[in-house]
């Protein structure tokens, strides 16, 4: 399940140096099933030409109210017909001005004038043109007037300045577009996530881990934002960038991780124990590199805490779930983990099904049984077990209350 999938949206690029990342926007969205139709205004074609985006798009580009290939002469109406939003992206000072103003003298304004469906824009300009008095009254009128407003964000500038207006990334303005189109299934709730790997030390330069890419975590830390979630990752050593919306509180030893989630999990009201937390850790941690000496050299482990465990014994308990990656046995495993550790709800894979791979196979256990969810990537499974956990914690909250 993808939120965005099927959806229509227009893109209208206004002049501005970030119309490049446009073209990468429409690359995603496009990517992700979504219909995407760009009109391109004169000033935002001396940034990137019409091709690009026919290209990217698959989809005619348009420029003119009066295109002749619009055989009623009706593109600014025929355009957004069954449109399910018209995005903005790069939305320069003038354009937003127009359209606070209401005017409608070109194919872009009308389009943003004769629509019944949301409008949403990505402002991009010069940091002193967006702190103008008359940028932040166009900016209050189109909020009041119900656009939707995303960024601009702060950074160095194409014009050398550094400071707020420069255009989001395209990764960033297609989560904000998940977020805007996905449901709200966990609107006011705090979510906490364990991820990763843990890393236990032997020496300064040594260690146990485990083999995690953190990738099915920080996925799930996704998917609970755009569901409305306010979410807390608590994460072992990984390449992975912070996802948008995301807290991340970075963490190495099992019990950095215990510690990290100690002090966030109070008033959570689920957790999710994704992490690889290595079960074991040495009994201590040589301050100097052991060098080599040629004889046998012996370790003493000693059993970490299962964070999940203790997480799920507290008497103010979220709503908990656990992993279980298993290479045999699994109904009987994930099941047995969930009974064992007082979870609420378990989601099991085989590892040959899915260590580091971007698409998995699993299946969740609850106490109403055991649902397989179709083979997909990790970060459709995402959605796929956030809505699963958020119909069974939203059954929780009606019993309890
Ligand atoms: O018992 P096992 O390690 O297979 O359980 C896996 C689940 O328990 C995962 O959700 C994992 O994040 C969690 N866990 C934990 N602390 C541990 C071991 C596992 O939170 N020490």
């Amino acid at each position: 399940m993808n939120v965005l999938q099927g959806r229509k949206i227009v893109l209208i690029v206004s002049g501005g140096v970030a119309a490049y990342k446009s073209a990468e926007l429409v690359r995603l969205l496009v990517k992700a099933g979504v219909d995407v139709h760009v009109v391109l205004t004169a000033a935002g074609a001396r940034f990137v030409t019409a091709v690009t985006f026919q290209a990217l798009s698959g989809n005619a580009v348009w420029s003119d109210l009066w295109d002749p290939r619009m055989p009623n002469n009706m593109a600014h109406i025929d355009l957004t017909r069954d449109a399910d939003a018209i995005m903005i992206a790069p939305a320069s000072a003038d354009l937003l001005a127009k359209l606070a103003n209401g005017l409608a003298d070109d194919l872009t304004t009308t389009l943003c004038l004769a629509r019944d469906c949301p409008l949403i824009v990505a402002p991009a300009m010069n940091r002193q043109m967006w702190e103008h008095p008359a940028t932040m009254r166009n900016m209050r009128v189109l909020r009041d007037d119900g656009v939707t407003v995303l960024g601009p964000d702060s950074g160095e500038q194409a014009c050398g300045e550094v400071g707020l207006g420069r255009m989001l990334e395209a990764e960033h303005l297609f989560l904000r577009l998940e977020v805007f189109f996905g449901p709200k299934t966990l609107a006011g709730r705090k979510v906490v996530l364990t991820a990763g790997p843990t890393f236990e030390a032997i020496d300064p330069v040594r260690g146990i881990t485990n083999s995690s890419s953190g990738k099915m975590g920080y996925a799930l830390a996704r998917a609970c934002v755009i569901a409305g979630a306010e979410v807390v990752l608590v994460s072992g050593p990984t390449a992975l960038p912070v996802p948008d919306g995301v807290c991340r509180l970075s963490v190495a030893s099992a019990l950095e991780m215990r510690e990290a989630v100690a002090s966030v999990v109070d008033g959570a009201d689920v957790f999710i124990g994704v992490a690889a937390v290595a079960d074991y850790r040495p009994d201590r941690s040589a301050e100097h590199k052991i060098k080599k000496s040629g004889e046998a050299m012996q370790l003493t482990l000693v059993p970490n805490p299962d964070i999940l465990a203790e997480v799920a014994a507290r008497p103010d308990a979220p709503f908990c779930v656990g992993f279980a990656a298993e290479s045999r046995d699994l109904d009987h495993y994930a099941e047995g983990k969930r009974k064992n550790k007082g979870l609420d709800m378990v989601v099991g894979n085989l590892v040959r099904e899915g260590l580091g791979l971007d698409d998995n196979l699993v299946v969740l256990y609850d106490r109403g049984g055991r649902h397989p969810l179709p083979r997909a990537t990790k970060a459709e499974l995402a959605h796929g077990i956030v809505a699963h956990l958020a119909g069974l914690l939203n059954a929780h909250s009606l019993t309890r209350s």
